[in-house]
């Protein structure tokens, strides 16, 4: 497949024009012009790069590309990552908050899915839905815990409850990524148990003040979904060979 294809079909399955974003989406390295594998992955870091020139790969999409300003002063530790990409000919591709957000493959939707929530609705990046089935919190944690187990490895334990919800939570919602800052918009919205990718120390008084529940799954979990489920979708849309490497990551 011709790399700009590429772009233009995610460009236009994620919809990038409608994201104000911290980076760019879509190329931020070019590499050659035929991709026909392709290594995903949460982050961008030697360790994929290596990976990738070990694989053959043309091209890697990450998640967390390279951010901001610094991207107009390549030097340092970007600067290594940078040539290395550019002296192997390999492409990368960032894809940030669209993959958040997308309703079809995004971290939210995915996560929704594992826990079946039902007349799911947007919320920020995020969405909100109903948890018609009646699970515990402990059953939603257990059903994303073993999600990412099978697939990625990573050991159980890590993701943790803050529970001051007396009840089945009927209410749920799901943000990936630094998402503990939309709590209190989740409260308004009358959210029982808050899905999130990270917390910050002030925010399980809250939750204890308000009668909430929190399950914080931590920013690299709630970000592989999307990432595993755009290798399904490029295997099977365009016929690309794809390789998924995981950073086990518990933050
Ligand atoms: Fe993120």
């Amino acid at each position: 497949m011709n790399l700009y294809e590429l772009e233009r079909e995610l460009a236009n399955y994620y919809q990038f024009q409608y994201f104000e974003d911290y980076c760019h989406n879509g190329i931020q390295v070019e590499g050659k012009e035929e991709v026909n594998k392709v290594v995903l992955s949460v982050n961008i870091n030697i360790d994929v790069i290596e990976f990738a020139i070990k694989e053959k790969a043309d091209a890697i999409i990450v998640h967390h590309g390279f951010f901001g300003k610094s991207f107009l002063s390549i030097r340092g530790n970007l600067r290594d990552r940078v040539k290395k990409l550019l002296e192997n000919d390999i492409s990368l591709i960032g894809i940030h908050l669209p993959m958040d957000a997308n309703y079809e493959i995004g971290h939210n939707r995915i996560i929704s899915n594992i826990i079946e929530l039902t007349n799911l609705e947007p919320f920020n990046y995020g969405l909100i839905g109903q948890n018609e089935k009646g699970f515990g919190i402990v059953q939603i944690m257990q059903k994303i815990e073993n999600y990412l187990s099978d697939r990625t490895g990573i050991k159980k334990g890590s993701l943790k409850i803050y529970n001051y919800l007396n009840d089945i939570p009927k209410k749920v919602a799901v943000i990936s990524g630094e998402s503990y800052k939309y709590f209190e918009e989740a409260i308004e919205r009358n959210v029982d148990l808050f899905i999130s990718g990270s917390i910050a120390q002030h925010i399980p008084q809250i939750a204890l003040e308000e009668g909430k529940a929190i399950l914080s799954i931590g920013h690299y979990n709630s970000e592989v979904m999307g990432i595993i489920a755009l290798s399904h979708l490029l295997k099977e849309r365009y016929g690309l060979n794809t390789k998924l490497i995981f950073n086990e990551n518990d933050l």
